[in-house]
């Protein structure tokens, strides 16, 4: 993924939302780029107000973290508000969303899980994070899934293989 600023000198910024999970930070700084939080409100259901997103978004945003069901607010993102995320990411070709949906089946109706890849135009500009330990195999399944396009995939594919190894190893 490219992380760099315009200048090749700036970073990137990965957006992430207020309250996180404590990974997510650390994660965007390894990979050499500057995390931005977004501070959400009790108010709006700890969901992201679109348009706190489009003030905050400019050249140098790179990735938005969105995690749906929430660690750790629980927040379920609806499809309407998807939606609109979805039309402001569409006006910023060189923003992708990393979708974490690995609580997908810890929620409770009338919530229901909508994947950010199934909206019109999204799969393209979509990694969907999801796993295992979270469906009742048990804490220790740490194995990862991610999906993302082709394009990005060949892109990355040197650091999955990296993530491999290091399940293998741990
Ligand atoms: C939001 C979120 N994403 C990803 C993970 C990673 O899950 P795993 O336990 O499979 O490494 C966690 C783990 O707590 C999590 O809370």
């Amino acid at each position: 993924m490219d992380l760099e600023g315009t200048d090749g000198r700036e970073r990137g910024e990965v957006v992430i939302l207020g309250p996180f999970w404590v990974s997510y930070p650390e994660m965007a700084r390894l990979a050499d780029a500057t995390p931005v939080i977004l501070p959400t409100l009790i108010s709006d259901d700890f969901l992201l107000n679109p348009k706190v997103l489009a003030s905050k978004l400019n050249e140098k945003s790179r990735l938005l973290i969105l995690c749906s069901p929430s660690n750790p607010t629980g927040s379920v993102y609806p499809k309407k508000l998807l939606e609109e995320i979805a039309d402001i990411v569409a006006k910023h070709p060189r923003l992708l969303v990393l979708f974490d949906e690995i609580y997908e089946h810890i929620i409770y109706p009338p919530a229901k899980h909508i994947s950010f890849a199934s909206l019109p135009g999204m799969w393209e500009r979509t990694l969907t994070v999801n796993g295992f330990s979270k469906v009742g195999i048990g804490d220790q399944c740490n194995i990862g899934q991610l999906l993302e396009h082709p394009f990005v995939f060949h892109k990355n594919i040197v650091l999955i293989l990296f993530w491999m190894l290091h399940f293998y190893l741990n």
